[in-house]
């Protein structure tokens, strides 16, 4: 008999769960030359400053590579614990937000559930349940982009898992009302999801909320202030009810790899550094917000977070987006007019002379129009 394996037809599509085989509906920043050097990279809403000396210098003192971490990860639980003032056992980690807010899909979505979200904002949301099956009914921000209460509280039915408030917002850079959200918190019959990925630059947090509400899990990261969007930790803060449920779902180690997981405690013992390199980022935002205001018809929008969302005078931002990149500089554009964002860009806060770089080039764009 020959030793060659014959080649049997096998169609992956035939196993692939129908939700998984549509299209994502999440489009990210596109990747040809995002990791050349040349280019100035604002586009992510990452940190420009890298992470924490005390994170710098754990990363480069670690060598246990080849032993797993903690399955529980709990010195990194007890050191978020400490810095958001709740238990350790209420501390769900994963690679990054993104992946912890997968494992809530995960738990709680089954196929014909659905979530309620207010567009714009952060894609990821509506991708993650329709790929378990489930949908997503929006009922977009109001004026200043602000929630819609009364809209939001009359879509929840008896389908609905979880509303997903995303504070400050994500492309819009705004920061929610609070008593909007407690509105929705105590009048909602199901889970309040609360995504404060940019909590630090805003001075604002609802860490407290799963302690105070037994419907509210919280979501934060170490990407934004704490220039670790690269290692991916992020974590869910839930009431205590809900943690036994998440133990039956997190990953082993929470998905975080043991470098990460020192790098991130290194950085929570270096908070005095990043609340100086949050107020360096929040000072060059309004510098630069300030500026942009200079150039005739362009219009930043109230901004808690470390990026601007723009409004240009121009029908489609897609063309200077394009040749912002063209030049050197990579920044967003939300192109999908559902949104109402086409006139629009976001902008992450980069070092002072890229920001001035990008100031610059805006200004010689639209001067050239
Ligand atoms: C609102 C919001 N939530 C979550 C995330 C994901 O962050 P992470 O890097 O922790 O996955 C982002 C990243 O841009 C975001 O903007």
């Amino acid at each position: 008999m020959s030793s060659q394996a014959v080649l049997r037809q096998f169609d992956p599509s035939s196993v692939v769960r129908g939700p998984v085989q549509a299209k994502s509906s999440y489009v990210p920043s596109p990747r040809d030359e995002r990791h050349a050097e040349h280019m100035v990279r604002l586009d992510m809403n990452e940190s420009p400053y890298g992470p924490s000396p005390k994170a710098q210098a754990a990363i480069a003192a670690f060598v246990t590579t080849h032993r797993y971490p903690d399955f529980d990860q709990w010195a990194l639980r007890d050191a978020i614990a400490e810095y958001t003032s709740v238990t350790p056992e209420q501390i769900f980690c994963g690679a990054g937000a993104d992946d912890v807010l997968n494992l809530l899909a995960q738990a709680t979505l089954d196929a014909g559930d659905n979530i309620v979200i207010s567009e714009p904002t952060f894609g990821v949301y509506r991708m993650q349940a329709t790929l378990r099956g489930a949908d997503t009914i929006d009922v977009p921000l109001v004026d200043d982009f602000q929630l819609n209460v009364d809209g939001i509280l009359a879509a929840v039915d008896d389908r609905t898992k979880y509303v997903i408030i995303c504070t400050p917002n994500n492309p819009t850079g705004n920061d929610l009302r609070r008593e909007d959200i407690d509105r929705i918190v105590q009048e909602a019959p199901c889970l309040v999801v609360i995504d404060e990925a940019y909590s630090e630059f805003a001075g604002v947090s609802y860490a407290d909320y799963p302690d105070r509400f037994q419907n509210v899990v919280v979501f934060r990261t170490m990407s934004k202030f704490a220039g670790m969007a690269g290692m991916r930790v992020g974590y869910a803060i839930v009431p205590k009810a809900m943690a036994p449920h998440m133990e039956n779902i997190v990953q082993p180690c929470h998905n975080v790899s043991f470098v990460s997981s020192e790098a991130a405690i290194a950085s929570l013992n270096d908070l005095e550094y990043l609340r100086g390199i949050v107020a360096s980022i929040v000072a060059s935002r309004d510098e630069l917000a300030a500026n942009l205001r200079e150039i005739p018809g362009v219009e930043p929008y109230p901004s808690s977070t470390n990026f601007l969302l723009v409004k240009l005078p121009v029908e489609d931002a897609a063309p200077v987006v394009q040749e912002l990149r063209n030049r050197g500089i990579l920044v967003r554009n939300f192109s999908s007019p559902g949104l109402g964002l086409q006139r629009c860009l976001r902008v992450t806060i980069g070092l002072p002379e890229e920001n001035e770089r990008f100031l610059r080039e805006l200004a010689d764009i639209l001067g050239a129009q």
